[in-house]
């Protein structure tokens, strides 16, 4: 079975791992340092710290950037929950913000909050109602889309709030208009965090990193994900650390992939493309566009089933791909309606709710050959038109 977004490994990954398995470089190593340099030099990032997860950057970002228990902080809600569990493994509290058309946190929404739910004391912003500190914002670049992040900068400058941009889904991709104008995601923000996990479009079969222009932040970073290590021949560590480093294994998977990372957009371009087209016609579908302010990186395609009926028809697809031998993903529900998140404030939650039910995620694994995307859409549309 095909799943949405399998690895592509066509490159030097396995002249790699072997060169560091003969070499014992199996947790520490070259691969570790080449793959950072490398991809510090490919964002144009500033500092760049190599972790085991992107769920790791998001926790460890947000506890470097000077989150304290009891805060809040700004989330969208149409979201992967790993990045509302990383607010909660801090001790914090989320606050659920509305999507836009494609599916990033609603801006204005969020400029409405701060002005009129909000207000300033001393250097902090405090929520009107619960009276907490709201101390960060986690930007998710949803799909390889970015977010309209000039609207937020100042703003959030003023007030004092954080950016953590969590660009798990956006690697590679960059800003083209504005102020932002040629930056990668990631390194707009106070801090950002990716993910190499298996179905990102770059993969180090596990792991992430943690990005800044703050060389304070990403010391603290680093001392964190190293079990906050003062004196490591005498085990001294002054605060509470995790074991959230890379491997050297792991880094040189993530190596080789990074040279193949234009081939993997492109590719993504070209799928995206070719869905577009075969769906133009038909009008009860309609493939999700990405912001035309950046150079997205096109990770995942989504298809918007307008059907009165698109529950039944989103099963239908399912299990008829199912057949020809490929997996889809429906869109995650909401976090402010998964189980832990269900009593925690939300804004004017409305867009999120209704699009969620009516979205696919198609398989855009770059190894796909057209032939397949062929077969896929032709079973979607035959099951649209019954
Ligand atoms: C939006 C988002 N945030 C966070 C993560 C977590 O990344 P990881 O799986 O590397 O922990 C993912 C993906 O897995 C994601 O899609």
């Amino acid at each position: 079975m095909r799943g949405t977004n399998e690895p592509n490994i066509i490159g030097n990954e396995l002249k790699y791992i072997s060169k560091s398995i003969k070499n014992n470089e199996i947790a520490v190593g070259r691969n570790l340092f080449l793959f950072e340099k490398k991809l510090k030099k490919n964002l144009k990032a500033k500092h760049l710290v190599l972790c085991s997860s992107g769920t790791a950057a998001l926790q460890v970002a947000l506890r470097a950037i000077g989150l304290k228990r009891n805060d809040e902080v700004i989330v969208p809600s149409f979201t992967f929950i790993a990045t509302i569990n990383s607010v909660i493994y801090n001790n914090c509290q989320p606050i659920f913000m509305d999507c836009d058309e494609y599916c990033n946190i609603n801006v204005d929404k969020v400029l409405e909050f701060l002005k009129n739910n909000t207000f300033k004391k001393g250097n902090y912003t405090f929520n009107k109602k619960t009276k907490k500190r709201i101390y960060a914002i986690v930007l998710v670049h949803v799909w390889g889309g970015l977010v309209n992040i000039d609207k937020l900068k100042e703003i959030c400058k003023l007030r004092n709030i954080k950016i953590v941009e969590d660009a798990t889904e956006s690697v590679g991709a960059k800003y083209i208009k504005g102020y932002s104008k040629n930056k990668y995601a990631g390194t707009v923000g106070d801090m950002g965090c990716l993910s190499f996990n298996g179905n990102k479009i770059i993969t180090s079969g596990g792991g992430g990193a943690i990005i800044t222009s703050s060389k304070k932040l990403a010391i603290k970073a680093k001392y964190l994900i190293n079990q906050a290590t003062d004196d490591g021949f005498s085990y001294i560590h002054k605060e509470v650390g995790f074991n959230y480093r890379m491997s050297n294994i792991h880094a040189s998977i993530g190596l080789a992939q990074l040279e193949k990372i234009n081939f993997f957009i492109k590719r993504k371009k070209t799928i995206h493309e070719f869905y577009k087209k075969k769906f133009l016609k038909c009008k009860n579908v309609e493939i999700l566009s990405f912001p035309r302010y950046s150079k997205n990186n096109f990770w995942q395609t989504t298809l918007l089933v307008k059907n009165k009926n698109h529950i039944k028809k989103i099963q239908l697809i399912k299990s008829n791909l199912e057949k020809k031998g490929f997996l889809i993903r429906k869109a995650w529900l909401p976090c402010h309606l998964q189980n832990p998140y269900k009593n925690f404030e939300t804004y004017k939650i409305t867009n999120s709710e209704t699009i969620s039910s009516k979205l696919i995620c198609l398989p855009c694994g770059t190894s796909l050959k057209s032939k397949d995307l062929n077969v896929i859409s032709k079973v979607i549309l035959n099951c649209i038109d019954e």
